[in-house]
């Protein structure tokens, strides 16, 4: 089998170009590469890692490389490749890869099984797909991997469950709950790229619509803003009362989504769950309504009941699907209910991945320095690493913060003083 199976290795120069443009306001992760090509912390380690394959992941890979490991790389999603980068990694890097925007479910599936083939040492996912493809079907891989790591939310949600299930096979870093991480890529990152997904797909204004949010967590509250920020009236949609009261207080209408259904103009989802756009809401919904998801499975809106209300279903420009139901009704579905900030779009800009892309550097550096095995759970970034890339962040910004002066040291561990 051959190294890589991509969409058109013509396609590598193109990829070559984008990649070094995402490279230039990655400075952490550069800095990260600059050490990892002297100290080779990473040498001899092989190691799987199933992302979305963009050009920000591509950065990350020439630094896994850089570190001396031996890296396979396949998509987390079937339509958010850039089949350009997959062919630049390929050709320029010689990295393993495989990856092609638009593949059916059992090719996807077929490159993860290929990037598994290299039996890995370190996995690094984002959903969860290499760790549960092992778990599920190849279960003795298991044995040789030190560690993987997990970079979104909902692949992190999945893994603590098999932890306290008892069925972890190896130990996960969880990437997703560093705050260099969630902080800024799921809000700033699912802020810019979600709209940026939409207004691609769509080129509507958004000034003076109705726009429906789906979950207030991380993204949402990134999602919010940016939505505001174009001039929309924004309803957020929630089921936890404390992100439902935040939502409020930051200056948002709250409601069912049943009540925003007839009102929105659009819907976007963001929470991780299924069915949270049902067959009740697109039953209420406008005529031209536009429909779409940035959470990262394809289940968050009730597609297969849209389908079953549909009497005619077109494609009317890229990333747009138009149903038609049996009342004349036309609601539009971005990208197929998949994450449409990659589908549509680039994903989040590469100066937030930068921080997201450290993270996953130095957690493999981490796991690859283990001399003990760690315990089969879920663990938390290294509270040392977090603060290791604010600092190279906000240095590589220009920016300089205050020190505590040994005064201020003694008072904040003192209680003695008072009025
Ligand atoms: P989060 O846990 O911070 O927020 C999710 C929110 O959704 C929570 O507040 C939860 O109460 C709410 N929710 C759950 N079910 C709901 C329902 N039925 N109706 C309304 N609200 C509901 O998670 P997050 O970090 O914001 O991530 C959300 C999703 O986005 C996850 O699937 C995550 O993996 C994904 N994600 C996508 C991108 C991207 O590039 N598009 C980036 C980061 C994370
Ligand atoms: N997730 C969201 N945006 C991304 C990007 N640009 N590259 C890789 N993963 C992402």
């Amino acid at each position: 089998m051959s190294y890589y199976d991509v969409k058109d290795t013509k396609l590598a120069e193109a990829g070559k170009n984008r990649i070094e443009w995402a490279a230039q306001t990655m400075p952490v992760l550069r800095k990260i590469k600059e050490r990892f090509e002297k100290e080779k912390p990473l040498a001899g380690k092989t190691l799987a890692a199933c992302l979305h394959v963009t050009s920000e992941t591509a950065t990350l890979m020439q630094t896994l490389k850089a570190g001396g490991a031996q890296v396979c790389l396949c998509a987390s999603n079937p339509l958010s490749t850039q089949d350009d980068v997959a062919a630049s990694l390929a050709i320029h890097d010689k990295i393993s890869v495989f990856a092609i925007k638009g593949e059916d479910d059992k090719t996807y599936y077929r490159h993860i099984h290929a990037s598994l083939e290299t039996s890995p040492q370190i996995t690094m996912d984002d959903g969860a797909d290499l760790v549960s493809t092992i778990h599920s079907q190849k279960p003795n891989l298991a044995d040789n991997v030190i560690g993987g790591t997990e970079e979104t939310t909902t692949g992190v949600i999945r893994l603590a469950q098999m932890a306290r299930e008892g069925v972890l096979k190896y130990p996960i870093i969880a990437v997703n709950d560093a705050d260099t991480k969630h902080f800024f890529d799921n809000r700033y990152g699912t802020g810019q790229s979600t709209m940026d997904g939409i207004i691609r797909a769509t080129n509507r204004l958004l000034a003076g619509t109705v726009f429906v949010i789906a979950g207030y967590g991380w993204c949402g509250k990134g999602l919010a803003m940016r939505a505001q920020g174009e001039g929309a009236n924004v309803i957020v949609t929630e089921i936890d009362p404390l992100r439902a009261l935040e939502a409020s207080m930051d200056g948002f209408r709250v409601m069912k989504m049943e009540e925003a259904a007839p009102v929105g103009d659009f819907f976007c989802t963001v929470t991780g769950n299924k069915n949270v756009i049902a067959k009740k809401h697109f039953e209420k919904m406008k005529s031209g309504a536009i429909v779409c998801n940035s959470g990262h499975f394809n289940v968050e809106l009730d597609i297969p009941a849209l389908e079953s209300m549909a009497k005619t279903k077109r494609t009317l420009r890229p990333f747009v699907e138009e149903y038609v139901l049996s009342d004349g009704r036309r609601i539009n579905l971005l990208a197929q209910g998949r994450l449409v900030n990659l589908a549509a779009a680039e994903g989040h800009p590469s100066s937030v991945m930068d921080m997201s892309f450290a993270n996953q550097a130095l957690c493999a550096e981490f796991l690859a320095k283990q001399t003990k095995r760690l315990e089969k759970k879920v663990h938390p970034v290294p509270r040392d690493i977090d603060q290791q890339i604010a600092a190279l962040k906000l240095e590589a910004m220009g920016i300089r913060i205050d020190t505590l002066t040994a005064e201020q040291q003694k008072y904040l561990t003192s209680w003695q003083e008072g009025t």
